[in-house]
């Protein structure tokens, strides 16, 4: 069974975790505070999701969600990562992360960061527009008429083919917005981010996106 290994335990992570029990796979979920922190959010999820450190969730995951504040993402550990999906959920929010100065010249964007920082990923962007309560609340059958369409986006199509799978199963049409560079199509202040959009709303939102 696939193990999705979850790197932050908040409002996003924890959805994330939910969904991905509810799809079948397993789950390794991790905070900054410590396993023991995490008891009845596992509880919850049920037998197949354990409590980890962030390092045994990026050891033990096929897939990894990193879904923290932005201004931790140097924590996120490097080597147990090597070659993996990791899917990459952060906004620049200055007034929780401070000022990033690259972003705010425009010169890169978050998800690059995180690339940066994992050589070796293959990073894909995706859950970054969504609000979280709606991850379990927007999902659809594939082939709803009208379905919730996400974007992702990043440098290697394998592990953006992996990732559209997992939002078809988590009940989410999927909107390539290509590049990882181009993620800045659907950072914060952008159309497309927050509202509930069809693929074809999603795509024109992409295209109008003002940097
Ligand atoms: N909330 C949303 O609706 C939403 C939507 C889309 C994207 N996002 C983005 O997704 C990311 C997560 O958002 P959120 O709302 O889920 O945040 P959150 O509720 O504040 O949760 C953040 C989680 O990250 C953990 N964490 C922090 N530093 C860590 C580290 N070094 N190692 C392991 N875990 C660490 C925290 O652990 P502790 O609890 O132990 O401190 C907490 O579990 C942010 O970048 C946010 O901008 C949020």
């Amino acid at each position: 069974m696939t193990t999705i290994g979850i790197i932050g335990a908040g409002h996003i992570g924890s959805q994330v975790a939910r969904l991905a029990v509810a799809s079948g796979y397993k789950v390794a979920i991790s905070n900054s505070r410590g396993p023991e922190t995490l008891t009845g959010l596992v509880a919850e999820l049920g037998p197949n999701a354990r409590a980890a450190t962030a390092l045994e969730a990026a050891k033990s995951g096929d897939i990894v969600v990193v879904s923290v504040p932005l201004k931790n993402y140097r924590a996120i550990p490097v080597e147990p990562l090597a070659n993996k999906i990791v899917i990459d959920t952060n906004n620049y929010c200055p007034q929780r992360d401070g000022h990033i100065p690259e972003l705010d010249n425009e010169s890169t964007t978050t998800s690059e960061l995180l690339q940066a920082h994992l050589p070796t990923v293959k990073v894909v962007k995706a859950f970054n527009h969504i609000y979280a309560a709606e991850l379990t609340t927007h999902g659809q059958p594939a082939g709803t008429k009208n379905r919730r369409a996400l974007v992702i986006a990043g440098n290697d199509d394998g592990a953006k083919a992996v990732v559209t799978h997992l939002l078809d199963q988590f009940g989410f049409d999927t909107v390539d917005a290509g590049l990882l560079k181009e993620g800045w199509r659907i950072q914060r202040d952008t159309p497309g981010y927050g509202p509930r959009r069809t693929a074809e709303e999603l795509r024109g939102d992409l295209a109008a996106a003002k940097r």
